[in-house]
């Protein structure tokens, strides 16, 4: 978006009827809180873990850390488990309670997991692992859609003491047989097909690809049955999920987990090489879901709450699944996506379950406010709240439209900042407290301290400064490493401003000291709230024989945020043709996903280079926003003349 990151000069106050009531109601108690959680910080992360958590041994020390080693860890010497935390210890008071609430592709098919429902789901599979021989710290995948199984998948795990690695569903075999092949997973758990949008997900048979090849970790395989297709069962590896847990007992005793015994991996890509593994841990983690959870959206009993979000990203992870669920919430889980049957569905789906709090993507919400206000005005609305927005920059118009048109002036929208890496929200309002400005996240949740640096790292103090986003020391929902790669985590993270965590965004920081986040500032594209490395992207493409070179840069797109445009280089006896641009299309498909496709592909005679041999980005950024007048110097290139044909080829990207 054009207009992202601009400091636009327009408050609104949370509505009263947000504030009446709410746990943070005004600003100074944010400050006095924030100031506590900087300045005081063992005693309120102490009072936090203490409040949110139930630890079978209590903890010694609050924080230990060295961000220049990597070395953090939090709520030292405590025992506990996340599935504990999530299920057992809500079932006397809300053991009745609808703990998922799902939402099935079709409008309107429903179904009501209750916290016992839950219990007995996860205590069955996490037996059902057990007797087939996973142990604490051993990996298990789960490739699945939208069910609560895959919530319940994942808590198995996390009881038995074993660490989950969820694959998003629209990851192609390639991409499913990388992440298992990292970490070694023993096991994969899957399910017949998903449905999205009308339209089926080959989850079991995509798993059967991946597998193909000999030579991987994987020993079995659990699958779901949910839409009833025949997939194709292998003897001796694959089990129905239903035959697996038919004899197992509703109580499996939990594995005793140390606060910093990791609880999932989750892969996501970086400017550089495939994607890693980023490690959260069982403690640290639990409470930043839980207390963001709690505070940013001011969750009250009764709220019926929903992330549209999916579980294969981190915000399922953290606002789906753990805080929710760990603060004994109802949460939805959505199957189908927000223009299915056609771009009113969010709102009927918030009218049928009587939806309070409604959390989804900016993505999301251009595309369907371009479809018009009947889509909205159809519905009442009436039960909504509090509505958040995460993944990338909201414009401020789409922000204007959900406030306006969804919300009618009575919610208040929390704009979150975080990332995979994060944990849990770092830069957010507080829906019954904080002012809002179109287009920013505000202001830093309690323990997060941000500061924005120079390209030299010299911080910049005070308000009205603009440069890079860092972090000054750790939070409890940080990261802990890169799986199997400590090095690449000092590396990626820590490296670039000593002392600091670099996010990888550029920001802003108004005269109220309000952030405004501009986007990544490395070669990490946001399409669509997706996040995809331009190397990877290149990767697919030069994998094809056609291809010599391939250069990948993001632009503008009206609906996903950023679009992909593809500079590519063919081999001598290749010829550019619109079959080509296809094959290449399908390949990056095939390697990573739909979602990584390129929007547009330039075939080129060369490509812009520095004499030392570097691809100057910024060059072919500029062309693919439209801007080849602003391409700046190009005299220390190389050979000059390709950008002059790269610009007139421009028109012709297909
Ligand atoms: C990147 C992280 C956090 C869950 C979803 C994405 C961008 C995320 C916002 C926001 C501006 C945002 C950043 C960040 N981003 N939320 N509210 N405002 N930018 O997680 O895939 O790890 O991506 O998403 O660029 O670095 P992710």
């Amino acid at each position: 978006m054009a207009d992202v990151g601009l400091p636009v000069d327009e408050v609104y106050e949370p509505p009263a009827r947000v504030r009446d009531g709410a746990l943070v109601a005004d600003m100074e108690t944010y400050r006095e809180m924030y100031r506590r959680s900087v300045e005081d910080r063992d005693a309120f992360w102490r009072e936090m873990a203490e409040r949110f958590l139930t630890f079978s041994k209590p903890f010694d020390r609050v924080v230990e850390e060295d961000l220049r080693t990597g070395t953090i860890a939090w709520f030292i010497g405590g025992k506990l488990n996340a599935s504990v935390q999530c299920i057992d210890r809500h079932l006397a008071a809300r053991g009745d309670k609808t703990a998922i609430l799902w939402e099935g592709d079709e409008p309107g098919t429903n179904r009501r997991v209750t916290y016992r429902e839950l219990s007995e789901m996860v205590n069955r599979l996490a037996n059902a692992l057990r007797r087939r021989g996973v142990r604490k710290g051993e990996r298990v995948a789960i490739y699945m859609g939208m069910v609560p199984e895959l919530a319940a998948a994942m808590l198995a795990c996390a009881r038995v003491g074993a660490i989950h690695s969820v694959i998003f569903g629209g990851f192609s075999p390639r991409s499913i047989r990388d992440r298992v092949d990292d970490s070694r997973c023993k096991a994969i758990i899957t399910q017949d097909e998903g449905r999205r949008g009308g339209r089926a997900v080959p989850l079991k048979a995509n798993v059967d690809e991946a597998l193909a090849e000999p030579g991987h970790s994987v020993e079995f395989c659990i699958v779901y049955r949910h839409t009833g297709t025949p997939v194709n069962m292998v003897a001796g590896r694959d089990e129905w999920w239903h035959d697996a847990v038919a004899n197992e007992s509703t109580d499996c005793p939990p594995e005793e987990m140390d606060s910093e015994d990791p609880l999932f991996i989750l892969y996501t890509s970086g400017s550089t090489g495939k994607p890693k593994g980023v490690l959260h841990t069982h403690a640290g983690y639990l409470v930043h879901v839980m207390c963001s959870h709690k505070y940013v959206f001011d969750i009250r009993e009764d709220d019926i709450y929903c992330c549209a979000a999916d579980v294969g990203w981190i915000t399922g992870h953290s606002y789906i699944v753990y805080g929710p669920l760990g603060n004994g919430s109802t949460t939805v889980m959505f199957e189908s996506i927000p223009t299915y049957p056609d771009a009113g569905r969010y709102w009927d789906m918030v009218d049928r379950l009587g939806i309070t709090v409604f959390y989804t993507a900016p993505t999301a919400i251009r595309a369907i406010a371009r479809e018009g206000n009947d889509f909205v005005k159809k519905y009442r609305r009436t039960s909504l709240r509090v509505l958040g927005t995460v993944g990338e920059p909201i414009n401020p118009e789409a922000w204007r439209w959900y406030f306006n048109v969804v919300g009618e002036g009575r919610c208040s929208i929390v704009d979150t900042y975080w990332q995979t890496e994060t944990g849990g929200h770092m830069i957010t309002g507080l829906a019954g407290a904080t002012p809002m400005k179109p287009g920013s996240g505000s202001l830093p949740f309690f323990g997060v301290q941000p500061c924005v640096v120079d390209e030299e790292g010299r911080e910049l103090e005070g308000n009205g400064v603009t440069g890079r986003l860092c972090m000054k020391a750790s939070w409890p929902g940080m990261m802990r490493t890169v799986y199997g790669d400590h090095d690449r985590f000092v590396q990626t993270y820590l490296t670039a401003y000593p002392g600091k965590y670099f996010t990888g965004d550029g920001c802003h920081r108004d005269k109220d000291g309000y952030y405004w986040i501009t986007g990544r500032v490395d070669d990490v594209l946001n399409v669509s709230g997706h996040r995809l490395g331009t190397a990877e992207i290149e990767g697919a493409l030069v994998g094809h024989p056609a291809v010599a070179e391939a250069a990948v840069v993001g632009y503008p797109h009206d609906i996903k945020g950023t679009g992909i445009y593809a500079y590519v280089m063919l081999k001598a006896g290749y010829t550019a043709s619109d079959e080509l641009a296809k094959e290449l299309r399908d390949a990056v498909r095939r390697e990573i996903s739909a979602i990584a496709t390129p929007d547009k592909i330039q075939f080129v005679e060369g490509l812009p280079k520095t004499r030392s041999g570097k691809i100057m980005r910024r060059i072919l950024r500029k062309i693919a926003e439209g801007e080849p007048e602003n391409v700046g110097d190009v005299t220390t290139l190389a050979d000059p003349a390709v950008v002059r044909e790269i610009i007139a080829g421009a028109g012709q990207a297909r």
